[in-house]
């Protein structure tokens, strides 16, 4: 029983939420830095921690108006520890310990990994433990089993690039700036992989590899030529179409190297229950082809695409299973799980 103030500022998404139970969403206000850091090309994390101190004031004002909700209502506050940019996880935990100490609430310090597993159990609440999950955001490709609330064992992890991050530099290489996953994904949709095939990862075990795609990818470019890429000349149709084609080819190679692996782990790990999320599990193919790889030898679940990438909801609700409750959070860009 109880309320979770769940408080999210890892890289570059300010969110705070208002969670009752560990389950059920009462509000999940979700500020995206995007417009921020697009003339960049990617976060800067200066700038980042900035914005998150700047929001933090307001959105929790309207996540407690969402939820109709007073400050004596709640319980216990969730911020997330890391993993993360040190600086904006300062933020957040500094602000957390803050109210904690001004409302005299209990605080616990969320692993932002477990937030991502625990964001498919609000989506279907019913979802308990055991499950076998793969977490793909921006800088994890991992492959965890979990046994039961609050203890996670990694059976599969990326060697080099993580999947989100071998999107963005893909989608950097073909001029589709940032946020380059979503612009990928919806680019990918226009294209025929056939047509631009590129090699498909394949490491022994359950190990992920996708530096050497992206190498793959920087080559095909080299050789076809500047004309690809819209930075030097503007896209005639032809080279409009190699570009998405491209775009097809890497998500197919990326997104079926994922899943190569997952299927390898629910061979070895018969778990009743499948998870997939973090932001690349908002990628169009991933999803698609997912539910066909997993079948009927276990239960899908993959979040919607508001609750897959970074929120606020996530961590409340993994905090409300946190089984250290403290006083003091301390904070770890390099968390492992
Ligand atoms: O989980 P997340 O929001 O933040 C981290 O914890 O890292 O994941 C962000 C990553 C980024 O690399 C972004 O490009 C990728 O998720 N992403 C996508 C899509 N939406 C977000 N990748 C492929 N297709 C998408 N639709
Ligand atoms: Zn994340």
């Amino acid at each position: 029983m109880g309320l979770t103030l769940g408080i999210e500022t890892s890289c570059d998404e300010t969110s705070v939420a208002l969670v009752e139970d560990g389950r059920r969403i009462l509000s999940n206000v979700v500020h995206s830095q995007v417009d921020l850091h697009k003339g960049f090309g990617g976060v800067v994390p200066e700038l980042a921690a900035r914005d998150h101190l700047e929001r933090l004031p307001q959105l929790l004002d309207l996540a407690l108006e969402g939820a109709g909700a007073k400050p004596t209502d709640i319980d216990l506050i969730a911020v997330t520890r890391g993993p993360g940019l040190a600086g904006c996880l300062l933020v957040g935990v500094g602000v957390g310990e803050g109210l904690a100490a001004a409302w005299s609430t209990p605080l616990t310090g969320v692993n932002h990994l477990w937030g991502h597993i625990y964001a498919a159990m609000l989506a279907r609440p019913g979802l308990e433990p055991p499950l076998l999950g793969l977490v793909v955001s921006g800088a994890h490709s991992d492959l965890v089993r979990m046994p039961e609330h609050g203890r996670f064992e990694v059976i599969g992890r990326t060697r080099d690039d993580a999947a989100g991050e071998a999107f963005d530099k893909a989608a950097r290489m073909l001029g589709l700036g940032y946020p380059g996953g979503p612009a990928l994904d919806q680019l990918a949709r226009t294209g025929d992989a056939r047509r631009q095939p590129l090699p498909q990862p394949s490491l022994p075990g359950l190990e992920y590899s996708f530096s050497g795609l992206k190498t793959a990818l920087l080559y095909r470019l080299r050789d076809l030529g500047d004309t690809v890429t819209e930075q030097r000349h503007p896209p005639d149709g032809d080279s409009s179409q190699i570009k998405a084609d491209l775009a097809a080819s890497f998500e197919h190679s990326v997104v079926e190297s994922l899943l190569e692996k997952l299927d390898a782990a629910l061979e070895a790990h018969p778990y009743p229950e499948v998870v997939v999320s973090g932001g690349v599990a908002a990628n169009t193919l991933l999803r698609k082809r997912a539910a066909e790889v997993v079948g009927d030898r276990a239960r899908l679940t993959m979040p919607p695409l508001e609750l897959c990438t970074d929120n606020a909801a996530m961590i409340a609700a993994a905090g409300h299973y946190s089984t250290s409750v403290v006083g003091a959070v301390v904070v770890d860009p390099s968390l492992g799980w």
